[in-house]
């Protein structure tokens, strides 16, 4: 932890100013991290511990028993899959847009359910001026090995529902997490509280449109079975999983989605947008989209315009919903409503110009519903 997040960290308790005990140890590898020390709350009597270089708030007691669980199960699957891929730069932008690096350059961010900090590179890499990253459970550590030591970043062990925040971050963000928590909404309207009023956010989340096969076959399966395995078990299901989807997305979904582009005669495929854009990774990484799948205890599948009506609950006056890959959904609220209706323009020219090459099919606008 370097002691600049001070400037943003507050007691869970009071909202009061929090303050570093005198004894500290420093990470013998990066001496500006505090690697064990205690933080103090300067009003009431809470304390909370430095441990492994990452101040730690959860506190298990608080926090709901099935978000702690979640937490455990992927960290799980972080400690199996701990790499970093160049290739996660496209995929995050492409999961955040309209948001670019441009957007990011010299604010503070607060990313929610950080994982092994993948994001939380590409964004000090893109020129934020702070990134507080948030992850309920010991992915943080995995995070810590990652990306801990870059200057610009801190990563707190926190649950999104009780963020030890002031309410001063330019942009937070979500990406695959809120679906996973007992309760979504609440999350997002947690992750809002913390954003200054003239700031802005994104969340992407699993939609129910056109996941029927996830809702009806590997949703019961996942909560009665896998999530319950051990997980090296779970780690040899997935890969026996893996290896022919990897052959599926490659040898088949790829080429096919290409060559629709060019014929359009061709039929879709069915989940096609999604399967040709993961066939760009190799087997390691679709083990890991396995494993992560049928390990996580819930999954919500969201309606779209069930989403759209977070932003509202959580004060946002309006937003702008994108649909990626045809089987997830991603919102931008900005309190700049100028800012807004720049970023609903932009999604909007990029939909009309990724159609350019394509015979607008009907099938493929229904996917570019854009108004919430
Ligand atoms: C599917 S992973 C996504 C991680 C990261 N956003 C990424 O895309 O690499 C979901 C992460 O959210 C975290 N998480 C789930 N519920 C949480 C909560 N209530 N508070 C904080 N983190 C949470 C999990 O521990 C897990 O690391
Ligand atoms: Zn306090």
């Amino acid at each position: 932890m370097k002691s600049a997040a001070l400037e943003h960290l507050v007691c869970l308790n009071c909202l009061s100013d929090l303050q570093l005990d005198s004894k500290q140890t420093f990470d013998n590898d990066h001496p500006n991290e505090i690697y064990e020390g205690i933080l103090r709350c300067t009003s009431c009597s809470r304390e909370y511990k430095i441990v492994r270089g990452v101040p730690r708030f959860v506190d298990e007691n608080e926090s709901s028993p099935t978000d702690i669980r979640t937490g455990a199960s992927f960290a799980e699957a972080w400690k199996r899959f701990p790499m970093m891929d160049e290739r996660y730069r496209k995929q995050f932008f492409d999961w955040v847009f309209p948001v670019d690096a441009n957007f990011l350059k010299g604010k503070v961010v607060l990313e929610c359910g950080c994982g092994k900090g993948r994001h939380a590179k590409l964004l000090q890499e893109a020129g934020v001026k702070a990134i507080y990253a948030v992850d309920i459970g010991e992915a943080i550590d995995i995070a810590y090995q990652n990306v801990g030591f870059q200057p610009g970043v801190h990563l707190v062990q926190a649950d999104i529902e009780r963020l030890p925040f002031r309410r001063d971050f330019d942009f937070a963000f979500s990406v695959g997490v809120l679906h996973h928590m007992e309760s979504p909404l609440s999350g997002f309207q947690s992750m809002s509280s913390k954003v200054k009023p003239t700031g802005s956010i994104v969340a992407w989340v699993y939609g129910r449109e056109n996941n029927w096969w996830l809702i009806a076959i590997v949703n019961p399966i996942r909560e009665l079975i896998t999530s319950k395995m051990p997980s090296s078990l779970l780690l040899s299901l997935s890969a026996v999983i893996a290896l022919p989807l990897v052959l599926y997305c490659k040898l088949v979904a790829r080429p096919w989605m290409n060559f629709r582009k060019r014929h359009n005669w061709v039929p879709p495929l069915y989940y096609g947008e999604y399967l040709s854009y993961i066939a760009q990774f190799g087997f390691t990484e679709l083990h890991h989209i396995v494993f992560d799948h049928l390990i996580a205890p819930v999954a919500y599948y969201v309606p779209r315009a069930y989403f759209a009506s977070w932003f509202k609950e959580a004060g946002w006056t309006d937003s702008v919903i994108r649909w990626h890959n045809r089987n997830s959904w991603s919102g931008f609220s900005s309190a700049d409503l100028q800012e807004l209706e720049y970023m609903r323009k932009r999604v909007k020219e990029a939909a009309d110009s990724s159609l350019g090459a394509v015979t607008a099919r009907s099938e493929d606008r229904s996917g570019l519903d854009l108004e919430p």
